[in-house]
């Protein structure tokens, strides 16, 4: 049977702004990410610290004017003060929902896309590059935050990090763009068995990055000119206000 047109698109408008917020599922199992992250991690990190997250941003955006719009629109519009549990639960359940998908085990990973390819090739020469850009951006990132690889409003490819659950797509970021790797540098992302030991947890979550899927979000990101111009159009009028 046939679905009628407008009650496929009231599918898809429904799903965009899918409130209340629901807890993404793993593509992979708890123990597919071992050894280089533990199944208990896993386990811990999204039934505990995501649900955490998605719990107390339904909570926080109950019978406000965000109650109804989509993550994204939420991201894009919060201000910079006096919504701090909106901002760092909406950043939370937007981040490790991006996490989650990005990361699987050596076994089904997919290949970089050319166009990715050849973007990475323009700004960071070599893949091998690219990683040290990021691992220092993780490194030097004091307390817990994330780092990022992003495409910037002009369509270039940049490496940046953020403080807590902020990320490049918030309107007061200061440096913006719509981010296709992420990784997570809280301790609760690596602490049961990497302790303190920072830089060799991102070397073994960095053998997990599904480069197929980052290729998929970096094509997705290019095509996206509503959404790269609207990051743009906010930093020109910030730099007016100055
Ligand atoms: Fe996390």
């Amino acid at each position: 049977m046939r679905l009628p047109f407008f009650f496929i698109a009231l599918l898809f408008a429904a799903d965009s702004i899918a409130q209340p917020f629901m807890l993404p599922k793993l593509p992979y199992a708890y123990t597919a990410y071992a050894p280089n992250i533990d199944a208990q991690t896993m386990e811990i990190h999204l039934t505990k610290h995501h649900q955490a997250y998605v719990n107390n941003l339904n909570k926080a955006i109950k019978g406000t004017a965000f109650e109804s719009l989509s993550l994204e629109e939420i991201l894009l519009t919060l201000p910079a003060n006096g919504a701090d549990a909106i901002r760092n639960n909406a950043g939370g359940h937007y981040n490790h929902s991006l996490f989650w998908e990005i990361l699987a085990p050596k076994s089904n990973q997919g290949p970089c896309g050319e166009s990715l390819t050849e973007a990475i090739k323009a700004s960071f020469s070599t893949v091998d590059s690219l990683k040290k850009v990021i691992f220092s951006a993780a490194m030097s990132r004091f307390g817990s935050g994330w780092a990022w690889l992003m495409l910037t409003p002009n369509g270039e490819l940049r490496v940046v990090s953020s403080a807590n659950q902020d990320n490049p797509i918030m309107n007061f970021s200061v440096e913006r763009g719509i981010p296709i790797l992420g990784i997570d540098v809280w301790e609760h992302a690596y602490y049961l068995n990497y302790q303190n030991r920072r830089a060799d947890y991102l070397t073994a979550v960095w053998d997990l990055v599904n480069w197929s899927v980052v290729s998929q979000k970096y094509d997705a990101a290019k095509s996206n000119t509503n959404l790269r111009s609207r990051l743009n159009s906010t930093k020109k009028n910030k730099k007016k206000g100055q």
